[in-house]
């Protein structure tokens, strides 16, 4: 019961982010619940969180291991469409501020939105957008962050992944973590209403520009130099012909350095 809300509403520093909890032992995904509450009404700044998910889901249909231990949660925001390109800055900026705001490490991000402690990935985002007629209703920012686990014991991900307890040598207070997370979600929120970018502060993150890396897009491989990512959340790709490419949405694996 750690995540239980009135542990995490105690001495929580935000004005609506994290305020309505909807909490559960376990459940298949949080992103469902999210959905469910979100067209009926919930709150901006709703949060639905779980100790562990049955059936954690990823980007591009793959799973996300969730066991206990571990961060899963859904916020529930109501962004406008011209503010949707952000979230993915924000979601990402959050858990990197978070992250360093609770402990000694230094975490950076890898195009889009995976969060990485020294080359290994510790959180990943999901960002569903809900829409009625061509209107956004909500979006659901999805976070898995990999608190107290050994990743070593899942063979699927051992190689790819870390987490904080496996960096730190010592676990780590999720109630706190989330805390912080909810406060860095807020701000970047309110500095995203109130007309500022955070294009700038999620470019300073990205662990890849300058370096070779190969990028799926629609199941297609592209590789080159990642220049540089613009305003609207797309990385430029500098192919070896010297085109280059725009790409909206894709998996990025990074080459090893020569
Ligand atoms: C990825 O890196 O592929 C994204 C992983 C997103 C995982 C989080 S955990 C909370 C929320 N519920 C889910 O089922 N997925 C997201």
């Amino acid at each position: 019961m750690e995540l239980a809300p009135e542990n995490l509403l105690q001495n929580l520093n935000t004005r609506f982010v994290g305020r309505n909890i909807i909490y559960y032992h376990s459940l298949p995904s949080t992103m469902e619940i999210a959905r469910g509450a979100g067209w009926r009404g919930a709150a901006e700044g709703t949060v639905v969180i779980t100790e562990e998910q049955t059936a954690g889901r990823g980007r591009r249909q793959r799973s996300w291991l969730s066991p206990p231990g571990g961060i899963a949660l859904s916020l529930i925001l109501r962004p406008t469409i011209q503010h949707l390109p952000q979230m993915i800055m924000l979601a990402s900026l959050a858990v990197t501020y978070a992250i360093e705001a609770a402990t000694s490490l230094k975490a950076g991000i890898k195009w889009p939105n995976d969060v990485l402690i020294r080359g290994k990935k510790v959180c990943g985002i999901l960002i569903e957008n809900q829409l009625r007629g061509g209107v956004l209703e909500f979006t659901i920012v999805g976070i898995g962050i990999n608190v107290n686990m050994d990743p070593s014991v899942y063979l699927e991900i051992a190689d790819i992944a870390t987490s904080l307890s496996a960096e730190l040598g010592h676990p780590v207070s999720c109630i706190e973590l989330v805390q912080k997370l909810m406060v860095e979600v807020e701000q970047l929120y309110l500095d995203i209403r109130a007309g500022q970018s955070l294009h700038q502060r999620w470019r300073e993150r990205m662990v890849i520009l300058g370096r070779e890396v190969q990028v799926i897009e629609d199941g297609k491989v592209e590789q080159g130099v990642a220049e540089d990512v613009d305003g609207d959340g797309s990385l430029l790709l500098r192919r070896s012909d010297g085109s280059l490419l725009r790409i909206v949405a894709g998996d990025v694996t990074l080459r090893p350095l020569p």
